[in-house]
């Protein structure tokens, strides 16, 4: 029923490397003109700063490395991206994807979903409550007054059992039933794949005992530049989607479809992500800039449903799924105030961007909306891609 298939790929690697191909410190204008270079690189992840025991669990880093020497590392804590370590056009190793060289940094108050598998609901539930099966729930309620991603017991702050075999890691997950407010014990396996041309396949399945919904998606935070300083202003985007649903100030759907035909949300042409995100636009002001579901137009998953691409390293990601949704997020919540990120890089304001393919958000209380439910004997299957291309 839900034959979800998102298909993400990515890169990475787990030594961060660094370029340099900086004229300078990274500038961030909002005319999209921003041309630093970040790339810091640091050889310094180590995989002893990933082994803790979390609720009761090992967790440890795994890296993926395929034969042209791109990797992906990834902990099982949360089922997290940490480092995607991608070629540029000189053939040099980026580290394209935001994370922390630490579990423990993982850890902390208010860190923004970092490379985390996010369940059991991807994006915001109004008020946390739904009904299914004919029964009302409450979500745990952890954004404002909205539930998002998951709520504080989401599968971001979850150990998974691990099991790498070559190039795939595969990560499982039973929630038990009533976490996080939801119902049913749900199964969860996550599978990565780094593939041999440079993708990073992520497969979903889930199954539950009991009527449910279910809205899985990676929470990857890109800079094409090179996860550093840089903003991402620079970075081009492509996103196949005729529209986009509104959202409310609290950035939950208002159950329209709009067109983004000559708004600052018309991607159907690459442009940069800066060009636009200064307008004065009430949903750029809603969203504090790009955090809205875009809805996908028609695709069978065989076509990039979007591309994007840095001037600076010619590394272009594109971005493939089945799902009927993708939520761009401009970074509007990074703040640099901390200089805990890799190789002590502060995240600044818009220095990454997420595509996170999904279901549209809230759409258990938007009966227009494709459905998230999940109900015994059925499985739960989606995927996304995330290829990466150095020319
Ligand atoms: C999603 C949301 C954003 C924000 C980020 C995490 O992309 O849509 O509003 O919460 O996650 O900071």
């Amino acid at each position: 029923m839900r034959a979800k298939n998102n298909t993400l790929v990515f890169l990475s690697g787990c030594a961060l490397v660094l370029l340099a191909a900086c004229k300078g410190p990274a500038t961030g204008g909002s005319d999209g003109k921003d041309t630093a270079a970040a790339v810091a690189v640091t050889d310094t992840l180590n995989p002893k700063n990933f082994e803790a025991v979390i609720n009761g669990k090992n967790t440890k880093l795994y890296t993926l490395t395929n034969k042209s020497g791109a990797s992906v590392s990834i902990t099982n804590y949360g089922g997290r991206v940490v480092s995607l370590m991608v070629p540029d056009k000189a053939g040099k190793l980026v580290d394209v994807v935001l994370g922390y060289d630490s579990v423990q940094t993982y850890q902390k108050k208010g860190e923004p979903y970092f490379g985390a598998i996010i369940g059991r609901y991807g994006n915001r539930i109004a008020k946390g409550k739904f009904t299914v099966g004919g029964k009302a729930y409450q979500a745990d309620v952890n954004d404002g007054v909205n539930t998002l991603h998951g709520g504080r017991k989401g599968f971001f702050g979850q150990v998974f059992d691990a099991e790498q075999s070559g190039q795939t890691l595969n990560l499982t997950y039973t929630s038990p039933d009533g976490e996080g407010g939801y119902p049913g014990k749900l199964t969860v396996k996550v599978t990565y794949t780094l593939t041999d041309d440079n993708a990073l396949k992520i497969e979903y399945t889930a199954n539950t005992d009991k009527e449910t919904i279910v809205n899985l998606t990676n929470h990857a935070y890109f800079n094409l530049n090179g996860a550093g300083d840089s903003t991402i202003l620079n970075n081009t985007l492509m996103i196949a989607a005729d529209g986009i649903t509104p959202v409310d100030t609290t950035l939950i759907p208002t159950g329209k479809i709009q067109p983004v035909k000559g708004t600052p949300f018309d991607f159907t042409t690459a442009k940069a992500i800066g060009k636009d995100i200064g307008t004065t636009d009430e949903q750029l002001k809603n969203g504090k800039g790009y955090d809205h579901n875009f809805v996908l137009n028609k695709n069978d998953g065989s076509k990039p449903i979007a591309i994007a691409s840095s001037p600076v390293t010619g590394i272009t990601m594109e971005v493939y799924t089945v799902e009927p949704g993708l939520q761009f997020y401009s970074g509007n919540f990074l703040t640099g105030a901390t200089h805990d990120g890799k190789g002590g890089k502060a995240y600044v304001l818009r220095s990454a961007f997420c595509l996170e393919t999904q279901h549209f958000p809230d759409s258990p209380n938007q009966p227009a909306f494709p459905s998230t439910v999940l109900k015994p004997g059925q499985t739960y299957h989606t995927s996304s891609t995330y290829k990466f291309l150095n020319k």
